[in-house]
């Protein structure tokens, strides 16, 4: 059975960009309530760990000083299905690739600056959002 949670980090271009607003937006007008959020910044420590799925990849390096070069919101959102609706509402991870009206498409730079980052299954959204707001019974 699929969860109706899910994490998510608007990234430092997005923020850079002035794109909090709008992008909050789209996420509550297709129906996920902000169960959680904060504006912080990752050390690379933090970024580090967070991506650790990734550290042998070419771009790893790249991804850690972009995640942490400016302010990111970090969310826990709540809706049926989350993982899998939020995915399709933010689009594919390059953006010239995403679907039409997906956050991506709309404020993504790049495949490495894509405005965005959502879970990818129930059980990495519960550690990603137990990452970010430790101490709180949140799942
Ligand atoms: P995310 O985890 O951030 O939601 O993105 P995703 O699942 O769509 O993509 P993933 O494969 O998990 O990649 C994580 C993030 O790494 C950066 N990336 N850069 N330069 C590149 O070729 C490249 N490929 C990926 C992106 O920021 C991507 O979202
Ligand atoms: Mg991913």
């Amino acid at each position: 059975m699929s969860g109706n949670r899910t994490f998510t980090m608007i990234k430092p271009d997005a923020v850079e960009n002035g794109y909090v607003g709008v992008i909050l937006e789209k996420i509550t007008a297709a129906g996920f309530k902000i169960v959680a959020m904060k504006y912080t910044q990752l050390s690379k420590r933090d970024a580090r760990e967070f991506y650790a799925i990734h550290k042998e990849r070419p771009f790893f390096g790249e991804l850690v000083d972009f995640m942490t070069r400016g302010p990111i919101i970090a969310a826990i959102l709540e809706k049926d299905n989350a993982v899998d609706d939020f995915r399709a509402l933010i689009g594919a991870t390059n953006p010239q690739e995403a679907a039409e009206g997906t956050i991506r498409k709309l404020y993504a730079t790049d495949i490495a600056e894509n405005a965005v980052h959502g879970a990818d299954s129930d059980e990495n959204a519960a550690i990603e959002g137990a990452f970010h707001f430790s101490g709180r019974e949140i799942f």
